[in-house]
């Protein structure tokens, strides 16, 4: 087939090019006749470039144009045709430019067009793939991909990455690979197995993150270390969740926590100013993880929108409400939340939020109207205003609510679930209402999280993050003794109401990892043979160390403002963690099972 080596993007023509012949390659993204005039809109991954047949006026300007030849050509196609046009670009009459579109101002004035290959007619129009069902989009990817929409992501990615390594390398980190085949690094999920055709019965997994490897690194001297690293899970998929998803995952020796908080800021600061012109603050908020319990109900608020809870716990003993006073009675808390202006909110919503409560363990929640105007001061009214007449002004002015407001209570024995149900509907009601700018990004770091959780459904203390992250000094003597006190090295950094990154500063003795291990219930022949190669590391003059991995998929993801990963990740697996476009997972011949020792039971 004969070809015409492109000499312009379609994205690149402006009207100091007006009089050169240029030779285009792209896909017809739109035609549209005026009777003996074809409009093509031809479009490739640069933008998008009027092309138009005119063959009477053509053969004027350019004598060996074939008007029989060309006229049939441009009646052939059709959308989404991948094509070759020669053309003499000119610019469009005043009436005609298009401000809209970069190239507006000019089109190309066909002289030749080779038809490079044709398309069938499309399951979707290109630039609405936004509306088609997600397993149309993936079982045609690779036609979603050419949406403005995908085409943009896709850009954003790439550039977030080079952004990132760009700054790495600057800063004098090793970009340094680990392996994909491994001995299992634990991050509480379930791994992907590899079966080994050569040691019948055994397996490697794919990494669900470096960790280990990272450490071991360390250990090597390299003290400096990234890697933009596939990582592997087998968990429910979520929006912010893939089962192989990408971090960029960060390991440095001799640093405090501080070196790496600062680190990772200094990496958006860069990513964000190199992609997005936007300027983050140096320093981001930092919040205790008690603190973020308290005030937000959770370890990953959106501080794009106030509206903290409150401590009800003051006001209890003066009301007459025996549930709230129970509560406290029992350890537990009470907690309030000021829904502004809900004062109007009918019966049926704040039943909706007291379900929404219910769904994260609250008992229920109680509520209470704000209502009067503030010159004649305001009083409480409905729910479980009737038991708090008494101190309703203290109430009033010690939650800072006004005439209008709606005040919610969740009072539990569990501090954590009054919390946790609040929290829970605060970020419902931020979604509902709308409270966060969408084009804002409110990093925060939460530190000082618990080092272990227990576990009700094995009765057993676990890793709250993995089981090499140091617990603070100041609990060393207490680890055995009250586990649930202690607090450890550890940070995440949440953007927007998102985890985008965790890590932590990790134990480097191997008689502390002994004790870790061991408050996690795993004993030490287990500890030997899962992590043995690391501990014996240790013995060899392993260096303080700690790091931090943010997911950069999910960076990607808020930086475009979407709330699912899967639209930023060229080929994401669907909700059922398949691929519709190549029929994966599969299943495979017999002759390679047999070879990999692998006997599958009937489903
Ligand atoms: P963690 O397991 O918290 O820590 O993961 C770090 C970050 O990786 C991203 N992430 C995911 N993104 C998409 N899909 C998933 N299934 C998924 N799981 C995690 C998140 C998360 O914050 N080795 C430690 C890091 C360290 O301690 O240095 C780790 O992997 O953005």
């Amino acid at each position: 087939m004969e070809t015409m080596k492109r000499t312009a993007t379609c994205g690149e023509l402006r009207a100091d090019r007006a009089g050169q012949t240029v030779v285009l390659n792209g896909w017809v993204h739109r035609k549209r006749d005026h009777g003996g005039i074809t409009f093509i809109n031809l479009r490739d991954r640069y933008g998008v470039t009027q092309v138009v047949v005119d063959t009477k006026t053509s053969a004027v300007t350019a004598p060996d144009v074939t008007a029989p030849d060309l006229d049939a050509v441009a009646a052939e196609l059709r959308n989404e045709y991948c094509i070759a046009v020669e053309g003499i670009v000119r610019l469009r009459p005043e009436e005609m430019a298009n401000p809209s579109m970069p190239t507006g101002a000019v089109e190309a004035l066909a002289t030749k067009i080779v038809i490079l290959n044709r398309s069938e007619p499309l399951p979707f129009q290109i630039d609405e793939t936004i509306n088609a069902g997600e397993d149309l989009r993936l079982t045609y990817r690779y036609l979603d991909m050419r949406s403005e929409h995908m085409q943009r992501r896709i850009k954003l990615r790439s550039d977030v990455t080079f952004a990132a390594r760009e700054f790495m390398i600057s800063q004098g980190f090793y970009e340094i690979e680990t392996p994909t085949f491994i001995k299992p690094t634990p991050e509480g999920a379930r791994d992907y197995l590899v079966p080994s055709r050569l040691y019948a019965g055994k397996f490697y997994a794919l990494p669900q993150s470096p960790q280990l490897y990272k450490q071991l690194l360390m250990a090597g001297g390299f003290d400096k270390y990234f890697q933009i690293a596939r990582c592997y899970r087998d968990e429910d998929s979520r929006g912010d969740r893939q089962p192989e998803f990408t971090q960029i995952d960060i390991e440095m020796s001799f640093v405090s926590r501080d070196d790496i908080l600062s680190i990772t800021e200094r990496l958006m600061g860069h990513i964000f100013m190199k992609t997005l012109a936007i300027a983050l603050p140096e320093r981001f908020k930092r919040l205790t993880w008690e603190e973020a319990q308290e005030k937000y109900g959770g370890d990953k608020p959106d501080l794009r929108f106030g509206m903290e809870l409150r401590d009800f716990a003051p006001y209890v003993e003066a009301g007459g409400f025996q549930a709230f006073k129970d509560a406290l009675a029992k350890g537990g808390g009470v907690k309030a939340l000021v829904a502004r202006g809900g004062a109007d909110y009918s019966r049926k919503r704040i039943e909706e939020l007291e379900a929404h409560a219910k769904i994260y363990k609250a008992k229920g929640m109680a509520w209470m109207k704000v209502a009067g105007n503030a010159g004649r001061g305001a009083t409480l009214e409905g729910g479980v205003a009737k038991f708090f007449t008494a101190n309703a002004g203290d109430i009033i002015t010690g939650l800072d609510a006004a005439a209008g407001d709606l005040i919610l209570v969740v009072a539990d024995e569990k501090r954590n679930i009054a919390n946790t149900a609040l929290g829970a509907v605060r970020a419902k009601l931020g979604k509902d209402l709308r409270l966060a700018d969408p084009r804002a990004f409110e990093f925060v770091w939460i530190v000082d999280f618990p080092l272990f959780e227990f576990n009700e459904e094995t009765n057993r203390w676990e890793a709250a993050h993995h089981l090499f992250s140091h617990p603070q000094e100041q609990y060393h003597d207490i680890l055995e003794r009250d586990p649930g006190a202690v607090r450890g090295d550890l940070y995440d950094l949440v953007l927007n109401g998102c985890e985008l990154a965790s890590g932590s500063i990790r134990v480097h003795n191997p008689e502390l990892q002994k004790r870790i291990f061991s408050i996690a219930g795993i004993p030490p022949e287990e500890a030997e043979r899962k992590f043995g190669f690391l501990t014996n590391a240790f013995k060899y003059g392993a260096p303080p160390h700690g790091g931090i991995a943010p997911g950069l998929d999910r960076l990607v993801m808020l930086m475009a403002g979407e709330t699912s990963i899967k639209e930023v990740i060229a080929f994401p697996k669907n909700s059922f963690a398949a691929s519709p476009m190549d029929d994966c997972p599969c299943e495979v011949e017999q002759k390679q099972l047999d070879e990999l020792h692998v006997i599958v039971r009937a489903p």
